[in-house]
């Protein structure tokens, strides 16, 4: 748990940062979020957060205006004040705070929060790791592009997998796979890589950018397509990213394995070309 916590205007130790319980927040899931992973102390893809956050505050309505300059002192101040070396750093900015009412009152002062934890990422050494999945109905609400706290059907689906010791939880809607609980889902069939455009249905990870990016960079064969639960468990790979997990290789779905259970040689090479493009 970190010790330093920002809040609106200051830093204030953990068991200090308190929220007004009239927070829209709190009560209605009014708020955003981004998490940005920090490695060897350093902070990657701010921009691209950034850019995410001014997208889902815009789309909201929120009355802030996303200051790059301002969030980046903050998240290199945590880093420091904190000693993080590798983690990640949580933003939520929520609407602000009124007497409880459904439609929100204009001009409210948003409620900025930031801190830190420590976490262990799945590097592609001797250590990567290939985990399950299992699938799951998506009952999310309309707007999973905007990166909001409003994460109910989420952490329903992620705990589905935990009681059933899985890693993350496989989400399809009408027989077609969106993304998962708390990351963006991929396939490879006969070398060609395959993931769910970036539409209303999804959110648009900034992982899943940054290796869209290095895929067109190597000329490997990718489509952006819908691909049915039928086409997920008779993939040769299956892999997840997020900025918690890169690139993790996905390699048993409900009871059915990947690629004999075994993380393969795609899914390597992609998760490699990524830790190199980013380290
Ligand atoms: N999750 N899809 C969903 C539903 C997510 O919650 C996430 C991220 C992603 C991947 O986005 P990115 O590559 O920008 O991390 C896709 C974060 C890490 C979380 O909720 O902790």
């Amino acid at each position: 748990m970190s010790k330093f916590v920002f809040l609106n205007t200051r830093y204030v130790e953990f068991k200090d940062a308190k929220i007004h319980i009239e927070d829209r927040g709190f009560q209605f899931s009014d708020s955003v979020y981004e998490v940005i992973k920090v490695i060897n102390n350093n902070l990657f893809d701010f921009d691209y957060h950034m850019g995410r956050l001014k997208y889902s505050t815009k789309e909201l309505k929120f009355n802030i205006k996303i200051d790059n300059i301002f969030f980046n002192k903050i998240f290199i101040n945590l880093i420091k004040k904190n000693r993080l070396t590798n983690g990640i750093v949580y933003l939520q900015i929520t609407r602000g705070e009124q007497p409880r009412e459904h439609a929100y009152k204009k001009n409210l002062k948003p409620n900025i929060i930031a801190y830190t934890s420590k976490k262990k990422f799945n590097f592609p050494n001797k250590n990567f790791k290939g985990y399950k999945a299992i699938t799951y109905p998506d009952i999310r609400w309309g707007r999973p592009d905007i990166k909001t706290t409003s994460l109910l059907a989420n952490i329903l689906a992620a705990s589905e997998a935990s009681n059933k010791a899985a890693y993350e939880t496989i989400l399809f809607k009408n027989n077609k796979i969106t993304e998962a609980s708390h990351s963006n889902v991929w396939i490879i069939k006969k070398n060609k890589i395959i993931t769910h455009p970036a539409t209303r249905e999804i959110l648009k990870g900034v992982t899943r950018t940054l290796l869209i990016n290095i895929i067109k960079s190597l000329e490997i064969n990718f489509e952006e397509r819908e691909f049915s639960i039928n086409e997920l468990y008779k993939s040769d790979e299956v892999f997840i990213t997020s900025t918690g997990s890169l690139i993790t290789p996905i390699i048993k779905i409900d009871k059915i394995k990947i690629n004999n259970g075994k993380i393969g040689q795609v899914t390597k090479f992609l998760a490699l070309s990524f830790y190199k493009a980013i380290i």
